[in-house]
């Protein structure tokens, strides 16, 4: 069981860092363990990505197949699992909408990079930290999956 974690957690670590355990830590984590982990290990996602139209639906079925909690712990858990099991997200070419669903911003954040990346490409991360008004802290655990 055991190394099948640590196999597991190499092939993932290429989209996310990841702890001991494979669940990258973050907001959110405790309660997705809690309301996740009773029927089968929560790193049942582990290798898994999704938009979060994709883990809206997993958690959708998985809460009419039992799974118990509010509905703001579900969000949490969308939101916990659209972070650390999104998709790539292209800030040069993803809609507003998209930067917004699947990298968890503000709308003003994504309008902020539509307005840099319409004046010139956005090259790397060092120039997406540059963008005035979009708080870089937030995409920092979440670096490799930012694609330019
Ligand atoms: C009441 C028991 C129960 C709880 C609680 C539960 N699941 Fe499941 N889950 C299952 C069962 C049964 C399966 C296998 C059946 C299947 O594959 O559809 C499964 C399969 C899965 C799978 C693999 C299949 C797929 O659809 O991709 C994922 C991912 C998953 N669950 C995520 C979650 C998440 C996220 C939560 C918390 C919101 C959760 N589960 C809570 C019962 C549960």
């Amino acid at each position: 069981m055991k190394s099948s974690l640590v196999l597991a957690s190499a092939v993932f670590l290429s989209v996310v860092t990841v702890n001991a355990q494979g669940l990258p830590e973050g907001t959110g984590k405790s309660i997705f363990e809690n309301t996740c982990g009773g029927c089968h290990g929560a790193d049942i996602v582990i290798g898994q990505t999704g938009t979060r139209d994709v883990w809206q639906d997993t958690v959708d079925s998985m809460r009419s197949r039992g799974a118990l909690g509010t509905d703001d712990d579900f969000k949490t858990i969308v939101n916990y699992l659209t972070t650390y099991f999104g998709v790539p997200v292209n800030v040069n070419s993803a809609p507003a909408k998209e930067l917004v669903d699947n990298l968890n911003l503000t709308s003003a954040e994504a309008d902020a990079i539509v307005k840099a990346r319409t004046a010139a490409k956005i090259k790397d991360y060092a120039e997406l930290s540059k963008v005035q008004g979009l708080d870089i802290k937030k995409l920092d655990p979440i670096k490799n999956r930012i694609k330019f």
